[in-house]
């Protein structure tokens, strides 16, 4: 048999380049070649006969395995085998034929006579035998892999294996990664640690599970043998990721993300019940709060609008102010506007003419006493260019204000324009954004703010960019942000909405100015568990990213006088809108700039009240904060809502003033600042002095959907001498666009009631439109 086939062609065409990291099989070539020599005669080239390997020893030695087959030949295996661009094949059986690049789990080579079964498709050929594969290379080269352990080394810093855990029942860990053929223990480590998950799990041998090292002491029966882990990895099969139900478990030593538990969380107070869910909230000039209603989803003699005096909440009667709105605000913008009235600004709505609507409220009355404005609104006069759903304003450095985005209606078509109010003279001057038609119907109510180059930042469903504020050009694309672990698109705006301010800013200006996004949800309605911020004017921005201690779409984030944030409200899962939301988020957390990257959040107290969509939270004067909403959600099955329209209004007492402490106080008397400017306030300090003292300005803002309309915080420069200090305006426009802002001073750590002040004028004379003798003109 021998003559057939030159023993020495063989071996000089296969050069046994076998690469063995236990054993090194000793290839004899006259046995070899004897045992397979009429199947290789026919075998195309370059494919050729390696050896007859052992199988099953550790576990598969090929990593795919085809349909067993009958009528199975080598030339039939090694085609499959090569068209799917393998380039090792292997027969066992007779019937069965397997694919790879290496071989695996410790494969030996056999005794050449073991590979002893002819083919089913010809009997002339061998293929195998029990447990024997004979194996054909493409390369020449086989290379077997020794048999997988688990990887103790070489892990990121601070992960250790942990041991096989079992996965019976219950999910071990909640986030569960889609990888098929590439999944490797450090890729899973690394992409769960990049999105705050310390504890890691491989299972099936190409399953990534994330989660926490509670879910492994909760969810889990414990460990099993470590023989129970058996399977390689899909993209390193040298390694082991667990097995059937069984996950190699890996741990990180210590917190990614440390969540503070202080002792002093203050706490959620009923306030009043409501007369509205409020749409919009607005904390006015006047000290009182407006409240704009989804037209139709409260009582039926509502008109829509109220004002609340917050000197009367313990007088129901007497503590709502009755307004009127001429059109349907759902769903509209709101803003504050720099004029000497600090006009109140709404924009757009919901359906026809309402979507164009620019309704004007400017606040009256004192504490205790009624005003005696009202919303004025007239469509023939003055309204938008384009009717707009879900848009979003900004008052620009030069005091005009931007208008952006939104939809025709619900679930209409895009408007992917942006204009400015007051309307510039000449035709439609509104200009088209190609990202805006891209990202819809993911991007309403973007995020706007004035970065201090005077540039304009939109965050837009995970999408963020700068704009020129003349030609509303992109100057510069910044990178996608990251969204879950499990899927890089969810979103940050609504309806996947999440809920986004400016990091304050301190004198001398200098530092970069950060924007923070909490929250979110992806396409599949789980909430984001996490907080991304990114320095959008540094030399290369990236974005980072701080994990929450629990889920939350639709949250708020409200301003406080010390620079920090509360975040409160909203849902675990679901998207804003249409009923979805479900597992309301009943924490309050605290989030603390100052404090290093994923040691900034606290986690405050809870409430019994559900706030999903259309809920809001708002800064007081008084340095609490007024939560209220939220629409129906979620029907039962008898089609009663599980979360009912919610009137009541709570407040958030921070713990600033739940320590037992006396708010500071101070007396100002010009309250109309122009940039650079100083001013003088007269202090009241309880328990510091001027050295401890903090100052600081919390812009006046609108609320809706948790998009905090013209949000901005600024710690300025001040000098004391006795308690009398100097404050000086920030330097310009870009720093603080012009606007209204509420003045606090802190006493060490607590703030005293806040004074409205105006920086930087109405360099758009908004104060002087619009131009019709039914609206309110406060002046500039
Ligand atoms: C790491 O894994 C190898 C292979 O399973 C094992 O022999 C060794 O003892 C392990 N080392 C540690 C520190 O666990
Ligand atoms: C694995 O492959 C998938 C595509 O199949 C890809 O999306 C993923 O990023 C890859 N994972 C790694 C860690 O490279
Ligand atoms: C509207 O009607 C409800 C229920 O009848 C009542 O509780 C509420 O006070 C009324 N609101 C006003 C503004 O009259
Ligand atoms: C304010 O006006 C409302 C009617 O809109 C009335 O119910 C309320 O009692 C008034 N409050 C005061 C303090 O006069
Ligand atoms: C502000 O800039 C916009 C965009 O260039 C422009 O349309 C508007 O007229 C400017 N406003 C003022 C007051 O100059």
């Amino acid at each position: 048999m021998a003559s057939l086939l030159s023993p020495l062609l063989v071996l000089a065409s296969f050069a046994p380049n076998i690469i063995h990291a236990f054993h090194i099989g000793s290839l004899s070539g006259e046995e070899s070649v004897g045992a397979h020599i009429l199947a290789t005669r026919d075998i195309p080239a370059p494919w050729q006969f390696a050896a007859c390997y052992v199988d099953g020893a550790h576990g598969r030695v090929f990593s795919t395995q085809l349909p067993d087959n009958p009528g199975l030949t080598i030339e039939s295996c090694i085609a499959s085998c090569s068209s799917q661009g393998f380039t090792l094949a292997g027969a066992e059986f007779g019937v069965q034929c397997f694919c790879g690049n290496t071989l695996i789990n410790g494969a030996t080579v056999g005794q050449p006579a073991d590979c002893n079964m002819n083919c089913g498709g010809n009997p002339t050929e061998t293929c195998g035998g029990p447990n024997r594969l004979s194996v054909y290379t493409s390369t020449g080269n086989v290379v077997a892999l020794p048999v997988p352990t688990p990887q103790n080394t070489s892990l990121p810093n601070g992960w250790a294996y942990q041991g096989c855990l079992q996965d019976v029942g219950t999910r071990v860990f909640p986030h569960q990664l889609n990888w098929v053929d590439n999944t490797t223990v450090v890729d899973c480590i690394n992409q769960c640690q990049a999105f705050g998950y310390p504890a890691v799990g491989l299972e099936f041998g190409n399953q990534c599970f994330c989660g926490d090292v509670s879910d492994s002491q909760n969810n889990s029966p414990g460990l099993a043998p470590e023989s129970d882990c058996s399977f390689p990895c899909s993209g390193d099969p040298t390694h082991l990721c667990g097995g059937a139900n069984r996950l190699s478990y890996y741990s990180f030593n210590g917190n990614l993300d440390v969540w503070h538990t202080p002792a002093n969380t203050g706490g959620y107070q009923f306030l009043i019940g409501g007369l509205v869910v409020p749409l919009v909230a607005t904390v006015g000039i006047n000290g009182k709060v407006n409240f704009l209603e989804k037209l139709g989803t409260g009582f039926p003699n509502s008109t829509g609008a109220y004002e609340l005096d917050l000197s009367l909440v313990n007088d129901f009667e007497h503590a709502w102010r009755e307004l009127h709105v001429h059109s349907d605000v759902f769903c509209s913008a709101s803003l504050i506007l720099p004029d000497k009235g600090a006009r109140q600004l709404n924009v757009g709505g919901w359906s026809l003419d309402s979507t164009f609507g620019v309704r004007l409220y400017t606040p009256d009355g004192t504490a205790g006493v009624n005003g005696t404005n009202d919303w004025e609104e007239n469509f023939n006069e003055l309204h938008l260019q384009q009717g707009r759903w879900y848009p979003s304003s900004l008052v620009m450095p030069n005091g005009s204000v931007l208008v952006v985005g939104g939809e025709a209606g619900s679930n209409g078509a895009p408007v992917p324009t942006l204009e400015i109010l007051p309307t510039p003279a000449g035709g439609p001057t509104f200009l088209f954004m190609d990202w805006l038609q891209r990202t819809d119907p993911n991007n309403l109510y973007p995020f706007l703010h004035v970065l201090p180059s005077g540039n304009i930042f939109v965050g837009y469903y995970n999408e963020a960019r700068i704009l020129n504020p003349i030609t509303f050009d992109t100057i510069t694309v910044l990178p996608n942000m990251p969204g879950s672990v499990t899927t890089f698109t969810a979103g940050r705006t609504y309806p996947m909405e999440g809920t986004a301010v400016l990091l304050p800013q301190h004198a001398p200006y200098t530092d970069p100015i950060e924007i923070l996004i909490c929250g979110g949800s992806d396409l599949n309605f789980q909430a984001l568990d996490n907080c991304v911020t990114i320095a959008p004017e540094s030399p290369n921005p990236t974005w980072t990213l701080e994990r929450m201690p629990s889920k939350r779409v639709m949250p708020c984030m409200a301003a406080l006088p010390d620079g920090t944030f509360l975040i409160v409200n909203g849902a675990q899962q679901g998207v804003a809108g249409f009923g979805l939301a479900d597992f309301p988020n009943l924490q309050a957390l605290l989030y603390d700039p100052s404090q290093p990257v994923h040691q900034r959040i606290s986690v405050l107290g809870t409430t019994i009240v559900a706030r999903l969509y259309h809920s809001e939270a708002t800064l007081l004067p008084d340095g609490r904060v007024l939560i209220s909403g939220s629409d129906p959600q979620t029907n039962n099955p008898d089609g009663t809502p599980k979360f009912p329209e919610e009137f009541r209004v709570e407040v958030y007492v921070p713990p600033y003033l739940s320590d037992g402490r006396t708010q500071p106080s101070f007396t100002i008397t010009d309250t109309d600042w122009t940039y650079g400017s100083t001013h003088t306030i007269i202090v009241t300090l309880h328990q510091g002095d001027t050295s401890t003292m903090r100052v600081s300005l919390v812009a006046a803002t609108s609320s809706t959907h948790g998009n905090v309309m013209g949000g901005r915080t600024i710690f300025p420069e001040f000098n004391c001498a006795g308690n009398t200090c100097t404050i000086v305006a920030p330097p310009n426009a870009n720093i603080s666009p012009p606007g209204w802002h509420q003045l606090f001073i802190l006493d060490g750590p607590t703030p005293s009631h806040s004074t409205f002040v105006r920086i930087g004028g109405d360099p758009g004379r908004l104060g002087e439109w619009p131009p019709f003798p039914d609206f309110t003109r406060p002046g500039s």
